[in-house]
């Protein structure tokens, strides 16, 4: 299928032809929930075809970017296992042609899927490294870190066989700027996936490909459902938040969206924080 015929406009006119991501082929992992899901809608509505990488069920996805007028596929991966990725963009390739972005979202926060602002305040010293098991560890620099760099290697491979360049984005978060205690595994897995973003950005400057990441504040998705509901969490997030709020996931996809098109065409080893104000410096 060519990028011409994947995305049309419906009668709503919401999914753009000549929009800021027009002809452009986005592969979104995470892209089930959340950040991820966000940004596929977003970037449906600038005119991408769109390619859902998780674990979980992603038809949700698949419908709202069908009802704004775009295309979507979800294909079942699991970001940890190397031959999935490698799998993934190809399949992504085959069915709408060269892949021009991809967005890592992928990730989770603690190896029991608690979030660690709300597990920290249920219990302080709760996920502390003098109770951490290692396993817990892995699990999250597996997904976080392993599973990102090998969304970004397929990608990157298969954007040098086109030639063409191509954007990486990495989902990192202030939490690898800032360390939170009881959130050691999560802290480390950011702090990784932000100098992988400046790595891979000075290996592939010369391709046309670039990689950079945005580092989100507290943001409203299932990673921290419920937060709202428990003061003593949602005071922990806000006493580090000068916006005193938490972010909207299409608010992390707006900057996601910058970094997709190519307004930001000289920008590669970046991280963009949208934080409500986390980093003033
Ligand atoms: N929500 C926040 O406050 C916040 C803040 C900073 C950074 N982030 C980061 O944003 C990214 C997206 O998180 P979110 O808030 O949208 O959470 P979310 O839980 O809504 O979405 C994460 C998605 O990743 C998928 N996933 C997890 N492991 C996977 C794997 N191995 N393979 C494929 N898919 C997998 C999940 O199934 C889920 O659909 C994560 O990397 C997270 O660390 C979130």
């Amino acid at each position: 299928m060519s990028m011409e015929g994947a995305v049309r406009a419906q009668p709503n006119g919401l999914a753009r032809v000549d929009g800021r991501l027009a002809g452009k082929v986005a592969v979104i992992t995470g892209g089930a929930s959340g950040i991820g899901q966000a940004c596929a809608v977003r970037f449906a509505r600038e005119g991408a075809a769109i390619v859902i990488a998780d674990l979980a069920d992603a038809r949700r996805t698949v419908a709202l970017v069908e009802e704004i007028g775009g295309t979507a596929l979800a294909i079942s991966t699991d970001t940890t296992n190397a031959e999935q990725c490698e799998a993934l963009i190809d399949q992504a390739a085959e069915a709408f042609g060269p892949v021009n972005i991809i967005v890592a979202s992928a990730g989770i926060a603690t190896a029991a899927g608690r979030s660690n602002v709300q597990s920290r305040a249920a219990s302080p010293g709760a996920s502390d490294v003098v109770t951490l098991a290692a396993a817990d560890f892995r699990r999250v620099i597996d997904v976080n870190v392993t599973g990102v760099m090998q969304t970004a290697r397929a990608g990157a491979r298969q954007m040098l066989r086109q030639g063409s360049g191509g954007t990486i984005i990495f989902v990192a978060s202030t939490a690898g700027r800032i360390p939170l205690a009881g959130a050691a595994p999560y802290c480390v897995s950011k702090a990784g996936v932000w100098m992988l973003t400046k790595v891979m950005a000075l290996e592939l400057a010369q391709t046309g490909i670039r990689i950079n990441a945005v580092g989100p504040g507290y943001t409203a998705t299932p990673l921290i459902a419920g937060i709202e509901d428990d003061p003593h969490a949602l005071g922990m997030a806000m006493a580090i938040t000068p916006m005193k709020r938490l972010g909207l996931p299409e608010e992390v996809a707006d900057a996601c969206l910058y970094l997709a098109s190519d307004e930001s065409s000289f920008v590669t080893g970046q991280i963009l924080h949208p934080a409500g104000g986390q980093f003033t410096d």
